[in-house]
């Protein structure tokens, strides 16, 4: 059996709930979420109840995050079914801000985490995007003031943006990144693969495979820019076009790497396939670690 949610709207009642709960000494954990919810938000959703006492979902979907040539009005929007996840999965708390209560009349503050995070990978792809999650993800720890918050890996960029963000500005928030869950073929769950036609999402699975062999390259040696250069070939022939980039890159500092040593490493990429945009990234393990 499900219990319905607390639903609040405003930053008033989410923290009037929190309150409470802190007050009796109970650890709070938040999933920042833009809605049309799948297994890999329910898994967040589920490591935030595991590890405190009540979870909080926030829902929004955040126009500063997208460029004015991106897909913010085609966004699913499923609030029904995502309160009935919710419901399902035991959260205790939903918040779903209206616009006008996350950037009032007048609002006039950005967060911006500067340097290596945001010069690569999808930055010079999605302008302004880094920006809008820094500062709507420094609002909603500020409105909920929750003990730790959980991230997807899947989008890497983004939870070392958050880390640093959270960091650099000491929010008393520690920020949990969670691994990717996919589907049976490898395809990282996104609320953006609903745009695949049933075609498109065959050819989805090149994706991941490709991102697969290309560390299986890496890790056997070849050299770094030839197995990149193989991955976008491979892409490229499926039929994914643009390519934005496909990129070995430092797993905390995200700065391009060509010749490996002991530290992490992530291989990340994006790449459209008609109107939709697919991101992913695997661990790459060299040096010591290496199989
Ligand atoms: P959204 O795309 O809804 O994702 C919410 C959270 O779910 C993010 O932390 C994301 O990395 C995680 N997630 C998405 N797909 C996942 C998957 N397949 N496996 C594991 N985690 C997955 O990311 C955002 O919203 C927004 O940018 C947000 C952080 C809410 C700020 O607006």
């Amino acid at each position: 059996m499900s219990v319905e949610p607390s639903l609040v709207r405003s930053v008033e009642a989410l923290r009037e709930q929190v309150d409470v709960w802190r007050r009796s000494g109970l650890k709070v954990g938040l999933v920042p979420t833009m809605g049309a919810l799948h297994e890999g938000h329910l898994t967040l959703v589920r490591a935030a109840l595991a590890e405190c006492d009540r979870a909080v979902v926030s829902i929004f979907v955040n126009p500063r995050q997208f460029a004015p040539t991106e897909d913010f009005a085609l966004y699913p929007r499923r609030e029904a079914d995502d309160l009935a996840q919710l419901a399902l999965a035991g959260v205790q708390l939903v918040f779903m801000p209206p616009v006008e209560v996350v950037y009032p009349e007048g609002f006039a503050t950005a967060v911006t985490v500067s340097g290596s995070l945001t010069q690569g990978l999808c930055a010079p792809f999605r302008p302004g995007h880094f920006q809008g999650v820094a500062t709507v993800v420094a609002k909603l720890f500020l409105q909920c003031l929750p003990d730790h918050a959980y991230f997807g890996e899947k989008d890497w960029q983004q939870l070392q943006v958050v880390r640093r963000m959270t960091r650099d500005l000491d929010i008393p928030v520690a920020v949990v990144g969670i691994p990717t869950v996919r589907e049976p073929d490898g395809l990282a769950l996104s609320s953006r693969n609903h745009y695949l036609s049933p075609a498109q999402r065959e050819t989805a699975s090149v994706f991941p495979r490709a991102l697969r062999e290309g560390i299986e390259r890496i890790e056997a040696g070849d050299p770094v820019e030839a197995a990149l250069g193989a991955m976008r070939d491979r892409l490229a022939a499926s039929g994914f076009s643009p390519i934005d980039y496909v990129d070995l890159v430092d797993a905390v500092t995200l700065e391009p790497v060509r010749s490996l040593g002991e530290r992490p490493l992530r291989l990340a990429a994006a790449a459209w396939l008609g109107r939709t945009r697919l991101i992913d990234n695997w661990p790459v393990v060299t040096g010591a670690g290496a199989r």
